[in-house]
Parts: C-alpha cells; structure tokens; sequence
C-alpha cells in the first residue's frame, strides 16, 4: 500500500516538473503578441526608456536627420507595418551598440542603455504583430 502511495507521488510530481519544463510559455520567455495598428501608443515602460534615450533627437524638437528615421513623437500615426519596422530597427541598432551615438553616451553616461533596457526593447518588438 505504502509503495503506491509513494509511487504516485513520484508521478506526480514528474508529470508537474515536465509540464513546467515543456509549456512553450516558459521556454521562450512568455513572449507575448502585441497587436499594433494605426493610432497604437509606445506602451509605458517603452516610452520612458526612449525620452531618456533617444528624444534628444529622434522627436519634433530633435534633429532632422534623426526623426526622418525615427520619430517618436510621430509613433502612433505610423501604420503598423512601419510600427514593426522601426521597433525591429530599433532593437538591431540597440543591439549593436550603434544609438544612441557615441557622443551622445559620453554626454549622458547615467543613461547609457543597460542590456535588461535592451532586451525590454527587443522582446516588445520581436511581440509586434499585425
Ligand atoms: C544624439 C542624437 C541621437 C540620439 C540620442 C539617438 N539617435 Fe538614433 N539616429 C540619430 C541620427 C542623426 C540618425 C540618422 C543617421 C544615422 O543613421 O546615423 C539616427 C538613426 C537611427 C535609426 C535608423 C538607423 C538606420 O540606419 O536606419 C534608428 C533605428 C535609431 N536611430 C534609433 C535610436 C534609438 C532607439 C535611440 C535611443 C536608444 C536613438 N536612436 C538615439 C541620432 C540620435
């Protein structure tokens, strides 16, 4: 009887640990989609993160090299293909180190971007969906 006992036990708590280890959510980081369409705001924490880092120059009153590229005072009235687009753009340039521009980094160096800023970043993006 005890052997039993302790058997199903021992199942069940296989079965929970293998659940765990094989839901899809928790082997890819819960990566949510995100449906994006025109007129869809930054979310929160995206928007405080790039009016630290990056509205110096990519907004209305930055450079106008920077917002032909970015605009992100402009984000909500591009299409969601754009959307997309430009948040993936954003990840890659993030990722490589290339924006915020080095100067801008010597200048600013409390808010150099920290590597859980750019994976916030890029999980957002890679989440955009149409
Ligand atoms: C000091 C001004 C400045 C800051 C701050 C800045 N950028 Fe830029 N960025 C530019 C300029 C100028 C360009 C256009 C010329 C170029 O591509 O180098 C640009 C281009 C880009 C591009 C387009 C790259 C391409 O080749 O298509 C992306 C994406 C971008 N920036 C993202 C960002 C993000 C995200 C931040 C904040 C984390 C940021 N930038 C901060 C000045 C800036």
């Amino acid at each position: 009887m005890k052997k039993i006992i302790v058997f199903s036990l021992f199942s069940a708590s296989f079965l929970f640990a293998a659940l765990l280890i094989f839901n899809p959510q928790t082997a890819t980081g819960a990566r949510k989609s995100l449906p994006v369409a025109p007129g869809t705001e930054l979310p929160d924490s995206i928007m405080k993160f790039v009016q630290k880092t990056c509205m110096d120059c990519h907004a209305d009153d930055g450079s106008s090299m920077a917002k032909m590229k970015v605009n992100f005072s402009k984000w909500s009235g591009y299409d969601a293909d754009k959307q997309i687009k430009k948040a993936n753009a954003i990840c890659k340039e993030l990722t490589k180190n290339s924006m915020p521009p080095k100067k801008w980094r010597a200048n600013n160096p409390d808010n150099v971007p920290t590597p859980a800023q750019i994976d916030m970043i890029c999980r957002w993006a890679k989440g955009l969906v149409k």
